[in-house]
This record gives C-alpha cells, structure tokens and sequence, in this order.
C-alpha cells in the first residue's frame, strides 16, 4: 500500500507512539486487504465503550493515548456504554462498575470523542451523505451507513476505529471500493409485510447470506425505522454490512442482478419464521425496546400502542433512546410514556450492559437484541413484533382472535 511522506513518518514515529502504533495498525491492514492507499474520513464511529467487555484493558490503552496528549483527527462519536451515565443505579448497575464506565468516556472525551453513547449517530449529528467515505464501526450503524445513507464504511472493529479516528484515514478497500457493493444474492419477498416484519425477515437472512449482500425484491415502502431494523438484525445473524432494497435504498436501481441465487420469502415462509421466535406465554420480565436506539416514530408509536394502558405489575419495560431525544421536542410524549410506567434510559442498552441474572427473561422487538441477549446476558430472550411487546408488557396478549391467553 502506498503511503505518502507525511504518513510514512508517521509510521515511523514522528507523531509519537500512540499515532505511529494507530498508522502501523492501519497500514497493516491495508496490506491484508490489499488496499492502494489510505483514504480521508470525514467521521468515525468508536466502539468498545462498555467496561463490561472492555474492562481494565480498556482503561490502560486509553490512558496511555490520554497521557500522550492524542487528539483525534476527524469528528468521532462514541457507542453506546455499559449504563445510562445518569440513571444507573435504575439500571441495577453497581457503584464500582459505574465508577469504571465513567472514566472510560472521560477518557474517551478528553481524546475529543463526543459522547453521544449511541448506535444511531445518523439521528444525532449530521449524516454523511451518498458516496462519502467514514469508518463506522458499530455493526447496524454500518449497515444503516451503507445501505440506508449510501455513504461507505466497512465493519471496523473497536482498535480499527480508534486509530482511524486518530488518523482521520482508513484502507481504502472493501466497502469503499465500487466492485465490491454489488448485490450477491436476491431475497424475494412474496408476503404482506407488518410492522415488526422486516426485523423477523433480517434475523432469518442474516443466518442464510452471512458475509454476502443481499438485495430485496418485494418492499414496497418501509420506514426508516423498518430499515434500521432489518439491518441490524443482518449483521447480527450474519455479518452483513450492506444491502439493497429495490426502489428504495440509494444504489439499489443502478445493478442488473438477473442471474443472482435467489431466496424467496412468501406467506407460509413468514409465518414459519415468526412462530420460530414467538412466545406469548415467555417467563419474562424485561420488555426491551431500543436496539438500535429509537427514534422519534418509534417512541410515538411505543406510545400509540399503550393505548393509555400501564404496564403490569412484575414486568419492567426499558426503553433507550439517544441522549440528544430526551430534551427535543418529544420529551411530553416520553412522560407518558413514564406515568404508564415505561422506564426511559439513554447512553446504553441491554446488550452491552450488566445485566446477567438481573432479568428472568427479556421480550423485545429486535432481531438483533434476541440474538445476542441470550450470550452476552445470560438471559432467555423472545422476539416478537413492537405491538406484540406493548401487550406482553401490560398483559393482553392475545392468540390473533381476541382471546386473551
Ligand atoms: Fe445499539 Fe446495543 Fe443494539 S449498541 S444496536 S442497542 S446491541
């Protein structure tokens, strides 16, 4: 790969050794994928937030850059952390953990990070725009930033972006080059789609494309929400970073995918994957919404759904939202969603915090969620559609004939 001069002295320590082991970083995996050069990013995304899976490891690297005085290079945000960085203790989080998780996002902040702790930055700063190049590194997030945005990123992992974010550059390979966004296989939906849907039909695709792009025939309109939904449940069942819907998402209409394997979805396919997860009668206690963090439609429709009902005794239900929603202009309709005893959080999620042996079982609305509840929370997770979750949560859950079960 080649390097220009300024970058070559980087990487042999000109800047100092944070920035000489960030460049070493990237120029090796420019040489692993075979990138030309290294690109310019006009944002970042960093992950590894959470102490929960960072830990003390976490904390040492970061102090070593913070005491080197490194400042990032390009506008960068941070992911979502370990717990709400104001109501915690709600969370059942301890004051030690509390204690630890604080400090990583001052840490991370004194790098010049802004700690937005979301998954959806696109909803909180300005998104990067068709063709744009940025290093994102939170796997729906990338998803939405490809697909959804048609900007470029490819799946950064939490070192990747950091040193990104302390270069303002990245390998200029995979997701970024033209020749490797094209579709590889289509899913042909057949089926009349209701909200929830698409993340049901993410988590079952993820699981069949793995690593491939897929590009879907069939979705007349989705909502943003919907997207963000399927997206991220892709790229938790399998890895995808990227796919299309035709007549809908940026780049869709300019491919000619005749000749691509096809995987088709019709009515009985659908209700076979929805039976799969669904489980009105869960030994739950936590309803979860918010992987990825809601937007303003979601928590509008959260609320529409209540219906001016309470959740029921002996079950919780948490909602997570970007910090930045909390004080605009729908913070009345998130009141009533408190008096109906709905627990809004920012910051965090129940995936990436600590949350093992608090819950019995967690409900939610999230392909991606019910995949990675079930190891990294040591809980029983069921995914169900949004209404499905409402009345679960205040107890009216019905068989689909207005029998209460
Ligand atoms: Fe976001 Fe946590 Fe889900 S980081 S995408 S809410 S697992």
């Amino acid at each position: 790969m080649h390097l220009t001069p300024d970058e070559q002295a980087i990487l042999d320590g000109s800047q100092g050794k944070s920035k000489q082991k960030a460049m070493k970083l990237l120029a090796g995996l420019g040489e692993f994928y075979k990138a030309d050069k290294l690109i310019q990013v006009s944002s970042v995304q960093v992950s590894g937030v959470s102490y929960k899976t960072g830990g003390e490891a976490l904390i040492s690297v970061l102090e070593e850059f913070a005491n080197e005085g490194i400042m990032v290079e390009t506008t960068s945000f941070l992911n979502p952390a370990g717990m709400d960085l104001v109501k915690w203790k709600e969370m059942g989080v301890t004051p030690e953990f509390a204690e630890k998780q604080k400090r990583i996002v001052e840490l991370y902040t004194a790098l010049g990070i802004q700690p937005t702790c979301s998954c959806t930055p696109y909803n909180i700063v300005e998104p990067p725009h068709v063709g744009e190049h940025v290093a994102w590194a939170e796997s729906s997030a990338v998803s939405y930033c490809n697909s959804v945005l048609g900007a470029r990123t490819n799946r950064e992992g939490s070192l990747s972006a950091l040193a990104s974010a302390m270069l303002g550059k990245t390998p200029n390979y995979g997701l970024h080059l033209d020749e490797n966004r094209k579709p590889t296989v289509v899913v042909e939906l057949d089926c009349e789609l209701e909200s929830g849907d698409l993340a049901m039909i993410g988590r079952h695709v993820g699981t069949m494309v793995k690593s491939g792009i897929p590009y879907f025939k069939g979705i007349a309109e989705a909502k943003l929400s919907e997207l963000k939904g399927l997206g991220a449940a892709m790229a938790a069942t399998g890895s995808v970073a990227l796919y299309h819907v035709e007549h809908i998402t940026p780049e869709a209409d300019g491919f000619d995918v005749s000749g691509l394997e096809v995987i088709s979805i019709d009515e009985n396919e659908l209700d076979k994957i929805k039976a799969l997860s669904r489980d009105p009668k869960a030994d739950a206690d936590l309803v979860f919404f918010g992987c990825p963090h809601l937007g303003e439609d979601e928590v509008e429709h959260i609320l529409e759904l209540l219906h001016g009902r309470h959740i029921r005794e002996g079950v919780r239900m948490w909602l997570f939202v970007p910090r930045a929603l909390l004080k605009g202009d729908i913070s009345s309709k998130l009141d009533s969603l408190t008096t109906a005893g709905v627990e809004i959080f920012a910051d965090s999620c129940c995936v990436v915090a600590p949350l093992d042996g608090l819950f019995k079982g967690i409900v939610t609305n999230s392909g991606k969620a019910a995949f990675y509840l079930k190891n990294l929370c040591d809980t029983k997770p069921v995914l169900m559609t949004t209404q499905e979750c409402v009345d679960f949560a205040v107890g009216h859950f019905t068989n689909g004939t207005d029998e209460l079960i």
